[in-house]
């Protein structure tokens, strides 16, 4: 068993990041296929769950396939995540509370919350504390190397962590100020290894399985955490837990691609009409799905033939079939006649 959180056991040892716009219980779904140790929501804000956005309530929806999966929160007041995790504890089938502390963006760093917490370790130790005192799941956090380079203090933000009653914190080893860009720091993940009793998993520039078994070789770190490098392309995860096992580490064949391609773009118009509440959004119903997986496609064909034709492209698709050809044919593949219709009767009557 790679190892544990709490009561958690997780028996792969790459997990997916939790990326907005990226990793909806679809995609999560998946990677867990392929050999993904464990999931996580995109971040949420707890004051709009306890205000009942609706669209927050979607984000923090899971299916059973996807388990163990994590719901990350992000917020600035102890007393409101708190009770956002008591409300997802209740309502959500999940593993563990995840708490954003590595959020870059303006808008969430402007307010206190995400990397900016990093800045006051008493204030994550008062909030995980206030978190873990709230609710029985295992409670986590996933923080950055630092501020800026010259306010590296991802040691003492993993101690805080550690002293609120967290269970394991993922660290990305790149400052607030790199945004997703640059060095990431390896040795600075050893030595939160070496500080905290805690599991720590490592993320930051995992592209191929290889990079995987470097960093963990580095710094020690107890499992890693894939970012990018999981968009468009599941299969990493089973590549890294071949790689890391010494078994031979096979990439996906383009029939794999275009299968898997497929299957995203269904569960994702499914996903879409489901969600449509009103006859409008039905009828936009196919457009949204594309539209919301154009990263997800770039990366189901990078290095096809035509890359850089389908890149071009993307835009103007606005049909599930459409895209499904255009990927095709970025492989020098004909259009394919569908194998169903886009929506399904079934999907259609309901
Ligand atoms: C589009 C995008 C959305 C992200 N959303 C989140 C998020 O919701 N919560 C979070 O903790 N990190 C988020 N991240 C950061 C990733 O989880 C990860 O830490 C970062 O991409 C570095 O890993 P990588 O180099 O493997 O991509 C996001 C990153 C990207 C690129």
């Amino acid at each position: 068993m790679p190892f544990s959180i709490g009561p958690i056991s997780v028996a792969r040892v790459a997990v997916l990041a939790p990326m907005a716009g990226i990793t909806d219980h679809n995609f999560r779904f998946l990677c867990r296929e392929q050999r993904c140790g464990m999931v996580y929501t995109e971040l949420v804000n707890a004051d709009c769950l306890l205000r009942g956005l609706q669209r927050s309530f979607r984000l923090v929806e899971t299916q059973p396939g996807e388990r163990p999966v994590g719901v990350q929160l992000y917020g600035w007041d102890p007393q409101p995540l708190a009770e956002a995790a008591a409300w997802v504890e209740e309502h959500i089938d999940c593993d563990l509370i995840d708490l954003n502390m590595g959020c870059p963006v303006p808008k969430v760093v402007s307010r206190g919350a995400g990397a900016a917490l990093m800045r006051d370790p008493q204030r994550v130790e008062r909030l995980v504390r206030a978190v873990v005192d709230a609710v029985e799941l295992p409670v986590t956090a996933k923080t950055r190397s630092g501020w800026t380079e010259n306010e590296i203090n991802a040691v003492d933000v993993a101690l805080a962590v550690e002293a609120g009653g967290g269970q394991c914190i993922a660290v990305h080893g790149r400052t607030r100020a790199q945004r997703h860009e640059g060095p990431v720091n390896w040795p600075l993940l050893a030595e939160i290894k070496r500080a905290v009793d805690i599991p720590v998993i490592g993320n930051g520039g995992i592209l191929e399985a290889s990079h995987a078994i470097t960093m963990r070789e580095q710094s020690g770190v107890d499992a890693v955490m894939v970012g990018r490098g999981a968009i468009g392309n599941p299969w990493i995860f089973k590549q890294i837990d071949d790689a890391w096992h010494g078994r031979e580490v096979q990439l996906p064949t383009v029939k794999e691609r275009l299968d898997m391609l497929e299957r995203h773009l269904r569960a994702a118009v499914h996903t879409s009409i489901a969600w449509s509440r009103r006859a409008r959004d039905r009828e936009t119903a196919l457009g949204r799905a594309v539209s919301g997986l154009r990263g997800h496609l770039l990366g189901y064909v990078r290095g096809a033939p035509e890359e850089v034709a389908f890149r071009h492209q993307l835009n103007s698709l606005h049909h599930p079939q459409t895209a499904l050809d255009a990927a095709r044919a970025a492989f020098h593949l004909p259009p394919a006649s569908p194998k169903e219709p886009w929506p399904t009767a079934q999907e259609q009557a309901a």
